[in-house]
């Protein structure tokens, strides 16, 4: 049996960081409020020339670098972004052309702060389906330019950054001990599309419009439905939440991260957390994650990874790795 194993992982953070401090001279805000609601001390805010293909670029070869391979050993970009460079042509493109890579298949993927998870189960779907030998998988976003300023209840939430996997068609037994995607479950429903949306595009204003959020109705959903993808990842491979050595969670906010993991009883050192240092990078913000822990050692060879992510659509899902 196909699996899609990871063979290597990066990232990148733009230069600057901007702290909570920074933020009270912005807006009507306070460290104290945002630590206390939300956990995020910081966030990386992209500066001039820094874009989502640019960080998408450095994250993919950081991971390139990681698992010896060149552009040339890829045949298949998929980068999950809500903040392309341009409309058109995809983010994913633009990336492939910075590479180098003259061959294989790029696009972008857009289900918000569940893109990564999005893009991963499809790219193990290709990889599966033969249509792929190795997937370059980035979440790459540059949330700061669609923030709407003024408005404190969302600006200080969000920041930039890009994280990449790298995943490779392997031979596999079939069972869970297998390394690679061993489940991946998907859900949206677009009757809360008005919950959390970008307020333009191109084909309503022309523009590119401002994201608006209801953060009490999203945070109201959150922990239910992560828990209910991830119970349902559970199902699909007979696991239990004791047999999980680390859960990597969407990076949006403390709390919703806390309450997700108690719901399910996966014990909180085992939980994955960056937002103090990202702030929420939605579709980034997973393999941000999976670069912290897996660069400093945590997770290792053989762990199994679970990652969960929530978002704009509403869209959630879940996947379950065999690192
Ligand atoms: N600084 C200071 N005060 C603020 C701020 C701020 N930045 N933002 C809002 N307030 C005020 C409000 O105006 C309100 O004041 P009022 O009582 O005088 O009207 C008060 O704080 C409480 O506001 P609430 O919105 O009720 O605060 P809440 O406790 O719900 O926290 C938050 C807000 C952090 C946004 C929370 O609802 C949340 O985390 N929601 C989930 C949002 C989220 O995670 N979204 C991303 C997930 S999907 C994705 O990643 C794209």
């Amino acid at each position: 049996m196909i699996r899609s194993v990871v063979r290597g992982f990066g990232a990148a953070l733009p230069k600057r960081v901007m702290t909570n401090k920074e933020m009270e001279t912005k807006v009507d805000t306070s460290d104290e409020w945002i630590v206390q609601r939300t956990g995020i001390h910081q966030r990386y805010i992209a500066g001039e020339g820094e874009t989502t293909a640019s960080l998408g670029e450095s994250a993919a070869r950081a991971a390139l670098a990681r698992a010896d391979l060149t552009p040339d050993d890829l045949d298949l970009i998929i980068v999950a972004t809500s903040t392309p460079d341009n409309t058109f042509p995809a983010t994913a493109v633009n990336i492939q052309n910075r590479l180098g890579m003259r061959h294989g298949a790029a696009f972008d993927m857009q289900a918000v702060c569940s893109g990564f998870v999005y893009a991963v189960a499809t790219a193990d779907a290709y990889i599966r389906g033969g249509l792929a030998k190795r997937a370059l998988v980035i979440g790459a976003e540059t949330f700061s330019r669609i923030l709407d300023w003024s408005d404190r209840t969302t600006c200080v939430l969000f920041g930039d950054g890009a994280g990449a996997i790298i995943l490779e068609a392997q031979e596999g037994s079939g069972t869970n001990a297998d390394r690679g995607v061993l489940t991946a479950q998907l859900r949206s429903d677009g009757i809360h599309g008005d919950k959390l949306y970008v307020d333009g595009g191109p084909s309503t204003t022309g523009t590119v419009g401002h994201l608006r959020m209801e953060g009490r109705e999203v945070f109201k959903h959150a922990v239910g439905m992560i828990t209910d993808v991830i119970e349902a990842a559970f199902k699909a491979t007979g696991t239990t939440a004791d047999d999980v050595d680390w859960l990597v969670p969407h990076q949006a906010n403390r709390r919703i991260i806390d309450g997700s993991a108690k719901k399910l009883g996966i014990p909180l050192d085992k939980v994955v957390v960056t937002v103090d240092v990202h702030g929420n990078t939605s579709a980034a913000s997973i393999p941000l994650a999976l670069d912290t822990a897996a660069a400093d050692g945590r997770i290792k060879k053989g762990d199994l990874v679970m990652l969960e992510a929530m978002g704009g659509g509403f869209t959630w899902g879940s996947v379950l790795i065999r690192w």
